[in-house]
């Protein structure tokens, strides 16, 4: 196992739209084994593979309810198949540097998914964890939790990133 490096606002490969997973092998195993020990040590609570480079849809997530708890789950090709109400939470992402922002997002969500196993799984969760599933498909899709901010926070944002990349 070995930690990944965390790809980070601007590169173009977390703009993707990332590719449907066919085959569960060998490789995609270590991938995963990789991306839950470089979420663990960030720290995080979700990661999605194109954060580490690869356009792929599969999503690590620490579905923990505890503080310092660890339960780690997979979701390969997952997709959202229904959602309802709203919530504005706090979101903050390893991509992301140096901002931390309320989102909204939809209250509860299904979510259908294929394990490490292949087997399809549907998934009706809400409230946090709820909130960290839409954030990390959204990876999938090559969006941002900045994107769900209003233009003139994001603007601002881009102008800081901007600035500390030419400070570099
Ligand atoms: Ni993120």
């Amino acid at each position: 196992m070995s930690l990944l490096p965390i790809l980070k606002f601007p590169n173009p490969v977390l703009r993707k739209k990332a590719k449907k997973i066919s085959a569960i092998d060998g490789s995609l195993q270590n991938l995963v084994s990789d991306m839950l020990e470089t979420m663990y040590d960030a720290p995080g609570v979700g990661l999605a593979a194109p954060q580490v480079g690869e356009s792929i849809q599969l999503i690590v997530v620490n579905a923990s309810q505890e503080e310092d708890g660890k339960d780690s789950m997979v979701l390969i090709n997952p997709e959202i198949t229904a959602k309802e109400g709203n919530q504005v939470d706090e979101e903050g992402c390893l991509s992301v540097l140096d901002l931390t922002a309320s989102v909204k997002r939809y209250q509860k969500i299904t979510v259908c998914y294929q394990d490490m196993a292949g087997e399809r799984h549907e998934l009706t969760t809400e409230d946090r964890f709820a909130v960290i599933l839409q954030h990390e498909i959204d990876h999938l899709n090559g969006i941002l939790f900045i994107d769900h901010l209003s233009t003139l926070k994001r603007t601002l944002y881009k102008k800081k990133i901007k600035k500390m990349l030419a400070k570099k």
